[in-house]
């Protein structure tokens, strides 16, 4: 996909590394027990399907649609859940996989949310942060990468829909 406005940031190679890595620390951190993943639609599929594959134990893939954004650049500040999980998280241990923590304003509603489940532990893992933006409290136990305040696409991440399944992550420019 040739585009202009694009500038690759991380590439694919340097993401399925850092992968590895985050499955690893994963699959030590947590070596017994049932492990729910809660992949957060649609930006974190590609990044909970290779993390999962990265991990060495057995796994529950869980899914939820939240909305935060519109169809822009800029948050509308209000959060809803677009699609709930089918299961219960009672005594389990969950791990959230998202895409990218920005303002936080999507995972401090979450793990609020999820919290109420009665979960065994409830912890994130993001691949991407930007700590610059931050304007709700989260915190984040598994970082892929921390980002300059930049809006990024690729790998699951979009621009009004677009460029979810670019292998990199780029810079979208003006
Ligand atoms: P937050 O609630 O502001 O932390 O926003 C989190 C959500 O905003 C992420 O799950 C993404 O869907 C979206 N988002 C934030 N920054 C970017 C970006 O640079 N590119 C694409 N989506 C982004
Ligand atoms: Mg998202």
């Amino acid at each position: 996909m040739k585009d202009p406005k694009l500038r690759v940031l991380i590439s694919a190679s340097q993401i399925q590394a850092r992968i590895q890595e985050l499955g690893a620390q994963i699959s030590s951190d947590y070596p017994d027990g049932n492990l729910h993943l809660v992949c957060i639609l649609k930006g974190a599929c590609f990044f909970m399907t290779d993390l999962a594959r990265a991990m060495k134990r057995d796994v529950v893939l869980e899914f939820m649609g939240i909305s935060s954004y519109g169809k822009g650049k800029t948050a509308s500040g209000e959060v809803k859940v677009t699609k709930d999980l089918d299961v219960s998280l009672e005594n389990a241990d969950v791990l959230i996989v998202e895409d990218i923590v920005d303002s936080g304003v999507t995972l401090n509603y979450l793990v609020n949310l999820l919290g109420q489940r009665r979960p065994k532990s409830l912890k994130i893992a993001a691949l991407l942060d930007k700590p610059e933006r931050r304007i709700r409290p989260v915190q984040v136990s598994y970082v892929g990468f921390q980002i300059p305040d930049r809006f990024v696409v690729g790998y699951g991440l979009d621009y009004a829909e677009k460029y979810r399944n670019l292998d990199d992550l780029c810079v979208l420019d003006e």
